[in-house]
């Protein structure tokens, strides 16, 4: 028995082959225990001699089994962490930074290398800096034309990114260059071409003698890094409270198909002596140009696109283009 018991185990290679090596001598109907019936019908004398080798084998075979047990289900678990790498792997989905975000990045890095820095202002802003520091008197109709979110008397969002001048201004003595992006908000009708919220890059640099010459200078290189050294640009005279004189560039749009027309890019002109006397530069000291663009107009004339909700949507179809 013990050598079958033996050529058996040999024989277990797996959780199965043991159980039924178990079922075999183990169980209650397998051969240890038949050997127990068939122990009781034994004399006295020969019960002796045979209960010893009986009992042994019985101890013998269950640690064997207990030890094969252990070490199969230690195979197992080994076996199933296996990592298969001729499987194909699983795609992860990642998010991608939006049209917007790439647009600033751009417009960023093209007056980086015109030599202006960074800075940025808060979204809520006071009347004060959005409005009457930048030289809209109060109770001017200039105010309605931004159709102003406010929050109270005091605070309001802003409608443009040009209070961002002021508190730069008023923080740092010239020479000062620097662009100003962010989130701007006005409550309009929304439509394909406007939308409560939008982005705008303002731009400033105040020193002892800036011109208006360097500020077409700077703007006309920009717009050709940003669409190309054949793009069809315009200045328009204009007016803005806070600048004197002003202008308006406009480039020309031309969607696929459609008809062209001139679309307004920017506004800009050189800092009115009112507003430097309101963050207490001497005009008669410096001189400014500002301007100020917005990104979203920018970013559909670059792409052909047509209606400015959609940069709002977020649906996936539109931004996995980009
Ligand atoms: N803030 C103006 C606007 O929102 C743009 C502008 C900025 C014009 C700076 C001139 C100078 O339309």
């Amino acid at each position: 028995a013990r050598k079958e018991f033996d050529s058996h185990v040999s024989n277990v290679h797996d959780l199965k082959s043991l159980e039924e090596l178990r079922l075999k001598f183990l169980s209650r109907k397998g051969i240890i225990q038949n050997f127990f019936e068939e122990f009781k019908k034994l004399s006295t004398d020969e019960k002796r001699k045979v209960g010893k080798i009986l009992n042994e084998f019985k101890i013998y075979s269950q640690s064997v089994f207990e030890e094969l047990k252990e070490k199969l289900e230690a195979q197992k678990k080994k076996s199933e962490s296996f990592v298969d790498i001729t499987l194909p792997g699983r795609v992860r989905q990642i998010g991608s930074k939006h049209l917007i975000t790439q647009t600033l990045d751009e417009i960023k890095s093209i007056f980086k290398g015109l030599g202006f820095s960074v800075y940025e202002g808060p979204e809520v802003e006071s009347d004060y800096n959005n409005f009457e520091a930048l030289n809209f008197p109060e109770d001017h109709p200039a105010r309605d034309m931004q159709d102003t979110f406010f929050i109270n008397d005091k605070f309001l969002l802003r409608t443009h990114t040009s209070p961002v001048q002021i508190r730069l201004m008023s923080q740092k003595k010239p020479p000062i260059r620097a662009i100003m992006p962010g989130k701007v908000f006005r409550n309009e009708a929304i439509s394909a071409k406007s939308y409560c919220l939008f982005h705008q890059v303002e731009g400033l640099y105040v020193d002892k003698d800036v011109t208006f010459a360097e500020l077409k200078g700077t703007l006309v290189s920009f717009i050709k890094q940003y669409f190309g050294h054949d793009v069809k640009y315009r200045f328009r005279t204009s007016f803005f409270p806070f600048t004197e004189p002003s202008a308006e560039m406009d480039v020309w749009w031309q969607p696929k198909g459609k008809e062209g027309r001139w679309l307004e890019v920017l506004g800009c002109g050189m800092v009115d002596p009112n507003v430097l006397k309101n963050v207490g530069i001497d005009p008669e000291e410096y001189v400014g140009y500002a301007f100020g663009m917005g990104i979203e107009r920018t970013a559909m004339r670059k792409y052909g696109i047509d209606d400015i909700r959609i940069l709002f949507d977020s649906d996936l179809r539109f931004l996995n283009q980009f």
